[in-house]
Formats: structure tokens, sequence, C-alpha cells
């Protein structure tokens, strides 16, 4: 079995040094740096875009994870993938043309990636499965860090996994919301292969988010054994 990947969210890092707080998790063992992106419209709440990934890819070699929370993300990704971002994650519950959307994900060269509310049922997936790099399940509803883990999401979780092993090609399933230390092994345990950590990594001092992404890690060996 493959080791769980973390993915520390910047929206939770002090945003006046994120190139320093990318390059602390990028030293502590981060696998991707993932990049929430919103409108106040498809999620109550506005964070960062386009010139922000630009500049972020100058600062990781990581693979930029963009999970964009707006309506309409089909007139903006190709601007995202030429920023640097490797991997676009659009919501189901944002795009009516899902299908065309992940195509022109992957046509601009990056992984394409679908993202689920708590409340959307896997039946949004069912015949885009040929697109699929990447599930995203959220585990709170989007918007906002530092929300608390929602656990009936996770039958969905296991629901997900069994439902992609029936073929060969891999797809990630990246968990995001409320992902910590305590919350990390039942995720893993499930089927999850990337864990969406903001809160449980940047809300404690700068000199342990090495440790931090470590007991995250831990607790997902933990979830996997
Ligand atoms: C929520 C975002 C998350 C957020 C997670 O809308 O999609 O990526 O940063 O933050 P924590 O880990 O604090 O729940
Ligand atoms: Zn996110």
């Amino acid at each position: 079995m493959n080791q769980t990947l973390i993915a520390p969210s910047v929206l939770a890092a002090d945003q006046m040094r994120v190139a320093e707080e990318v390059a602390l998790v990028e030293a502590g063992g981060a696998d991707w740096i993932h990049v929430d992106v919103m409108d106040g419209r498809f999620v109550p709440n506005i964070s960062f875009g386009i010139p922000f990934v630009r500049d972020l890819r100058q600062e990781t070699s990581l693979p930029l994870d963009v999970h964009l929370m707006i309506v309409e993300p089909e007139k903006y990704i190709d601007a995202f993938a030429q920023a640097g971002a490797n991997h676009i994650t659009v919501h189901a519950e944002a795009c009516p043309h899902l299908e065309r959307t992940l195509a022109q994900i992957q046509e601009a060269g990056c992984r394409a990636g679908v993202a689920l509310n708590p409340s959307t049922p896997l039946e949004a997936l069912r015949f885009v499965r040929h697109r699929l790099d990447l599930v995203l399940i959220m585990t709170v509803n989007p918007g906002f860090g530092g929300q608390s883990f929602i656990h009936a999401v996770l039958p969905k979780i296991k629901q997900l996994r069994k439902w992609l092993d029936q073929t060969e090609e891999a797809v990630d399933i990246v968990v995001d919301g409320g992902v910590n230390k305590t919350t990390a092994s039942a995720v893993v345990e499930v089927g999850a292969t990337v864990l969406v950590a903001g809160s449980a990594i940047y809300k404690h001092p700068p000199e342990t988010y090495a440790q931090q992404i470590q007991s995250i890690r831990q607790a997902s060996i933990r979830g996997l054994g």
C-alpha cells in the first residue's frame, strides 16, 4: 500500500509570509500544496486568485493542487494552468457541463479533479469516470478553514473507494476539511490517498510544522494498518 500524501492548505498560512510558510512545509515533508480559490459566490468567502498561483509557482517545486470554489470555473481554467497549477479541481455543483470542463483541464495539461460538497452524492461522478484524475471529498461545507470534520461523509468515501477499485486506472481520493491527527486515520481507513490539512498544520508555531505533518502521517499509517 502506498503512503498517504499530505497537502497543506495555504489558506490557513500567514498571508503576509506565504513564501516562507510554503518553504517550511516543503522542508517538513509536504507532498502537494493545496490552494483554495474562493469567489464570494459559490462560497461565502473570498480568498486568492491567478496572480497568487503564479507567484507561488516561483516559490515551490511541489505540485500546486488548485481547488476552485467558484462559479463558471471554465472561464479561468486556462489562466490557472498557465499560472502554474498542476491539478485543477472544480465543484460538480458549479459545472452544468462537467465532462467538457474536465476535458478542458486535461487539454490545458493539468490533472483534473471533481470536488463534492458533503451533501452531494457520488452519482455526480458516474458518467465522467473516464475524465477523473482525482476526486476531492469535502468533509466540511466549503468556504472556511478551521471547521469541524463531518463524520457522516465517511461512508461516501468508502463507497467511492469501492467504485474506483472496480477499474485499473489510479484516481486519487483527496479529503478536505477538518483533517487532523485525530480524524486522519478514519479517513485513510475508508480509502483516502491524499489529506488536505490547513489548521492542523498552520495554526501551530512554524517551528512545529514538520512535526504536525509527521503526526498526521503517523495517524494515516495507523489507518492503513
Ligand atoms: C475549505 C477549504 C479547505 C480548508 C481546510 O473550504 O477547501 O481546503 O483550507 O482547512 P482546515 O484543514 O482548517 O479544515
Ligand atoms: Zn480546499
